[in-house]
């Protein structure tokens, strides 16, 4: 089948550090078919326009994660992002499609970032391997297939930094260990052959950048590429860290969250004034003093610019209103039971392969049926 070639402008920004100079934009016209990749427009010009541009790319086919970019302000794979659909995304009409290096980690050369630096430095942090259960088997170890489901979608991880790219938490805290890590830290925190399940867990709540440093902002879960959404497993690790382990971390973040929670079923909606007291075991504890006394200037500029009134720091505005919503958490608390089970993998027990959700890869998982990554968590005797 024969296509017609179209015309596209591509926006490169270009930085050379032997140069001296600081980073610029560079447009380029390109003619090259509607179905071709971003990286295919950029090896073009490199090889027939300009030998100097910057970028690095292996596989060409979504698979080694190396060619991550931000495309139209937004992060993805060079490789994997149609120029047709790029120059959809540009502002209206314009086909041009502005290719920028990744966020949040320095630039070697203009679309090359330096991975070494930030996203393999904080891989290493989470000690990305196994580390096995003694006495080790004869054999090997028998390990259920509910369990390797389990750690499927974290192992689908072709680290390729989109997520460290946009994630809001990094850009305040560059410290933060980062949403790729923290889903390869579950990767062998929900293996059930390591034998440091508690030990990992305690380390990333204690840690300030650790897992309780995520602000749920989704922007990791929407630049996967790969549906690992990293920010469903750092919930997963909080939730093991936090309800299954009883971590009560120094950072006060397993405290803050059952606060949340409390705060929310006894008012129907948040009532903010109390949320910090709360999170320290309430206005009277002595552990929510020292704080309460700590934030009472922020507390005092707040009512002189009249952000709050004293009746509304006192009392719930809306508490009435909202009050049938506690009857939703006491049918929840009635259940005995609940588990979680991780929906990224879909299929029917006993049916061919089917693709699962968006690129991830296609496979059949006993107990889980046509069911697509960041869905909820069903409860037992729930229909899936
Ligand atoms: S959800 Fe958390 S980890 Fe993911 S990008 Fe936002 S702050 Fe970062
Ligand atoms: S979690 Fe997704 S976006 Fe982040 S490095 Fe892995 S594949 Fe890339
Ligand atoms: S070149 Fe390998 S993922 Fe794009």
């Amino acid at each position: 089948m024969t296509r017609s070639l179209s015309g596209y402008t591509l926006r490169l920004r270009r930085f050379d550090p032997e140069s001296g100079k600081g980073p610029y934009w560079q447009e380029f016209k390109v003619e090259l078919e509607g179905h071709r990749s971003v990286l295919d427009a950029i090896l073009k010009l490199r090889d027939e326009v300009d030998g100097s541009i910057g970028i690095r790319c292996s596989c060409r086919q979504a698979i080694c994660g190396s060619c991550g970019v931000r495309i139209n302000d937004k992060p993805g794979l060079a490789c994997h992002t149609h120029l047709e659909r790029a120059a959809q995304a540009a502002s209206e009409g314009s086909r041009v499609i502005q290719v920028e290096p990744m966020g949040n980690m320095p630039v070697i050369k203009d679309l090359i970032v330096d991975m070494d630096a930030v996203h393999w430095k904080k891989i290493r942090r989470v000690t990305p391997w196994l580390i096995n259960k003694q006495p080790v088997p004869e054999r090997e170890y028998i390990v259920s297939h509910e369990s390797m489901v389990d750690v499927t979608q974290s192992m689908g991880c072709i680290q390729c930094g989109a997520c460290v790219s946009d994630c809001l938490s990094m850009e305040v805290d560059p410290e933060f260990i980062g949403p790729a890590q923290l889903a390869k830290a579950y990767r062998f925190v929900g293996d059930p052959r390591d034998a440091r399940q508690y030990e990992r867990l305690k380390d990333l709540a204690e840690d300030p950048h650790g897992i309780y440093d995520c602000t749920h902002c989704w922007m990791c879960i929407d630049a996967c590429p790969k549906d690992v959404a990293p920010m469903s497993q750092i919930m997963r690790l909080r939730r093991l860290a936090g309800s299954e382990h009883q971590i009560e971390d120094r950072n006060n973040g397993h405290r803050h969250e059952h606060a949340f929670t409390e705060n929310i079923a006894r008012n129907g909606l948040l009532h903010e004034a109390d949320l910090l007291s709360d999170s320290y075991g309430g206005k009277l504890s002595p552990r929510a003093v020292p704080v309460l006394l700590g934030s009472l200037p922020v507390i005092l500029r707040a009512l002189m610019r009249r952000k709050i009134t004293l009746g509304h720091a006192l009392l719930h505005p809306y508490r009435r209103r909202y009050k049938d919503l506690r009857q939703l958490f006491e049918s929840i608390e009635r259940r005995e039971r609940r588990y979680e089970l991780n929906l990224y993998v879909s299929g029917y027990d006993g049916a061919e392969p089917a693709q699962a959700a968006g690129n991830g890869p296609a496979m059949v998982a006993t107990g889980t049926s046509g069911v697509g990554a960041g869905q909820a968590p069903r409860e037992e005797g729930e229909d899936i």
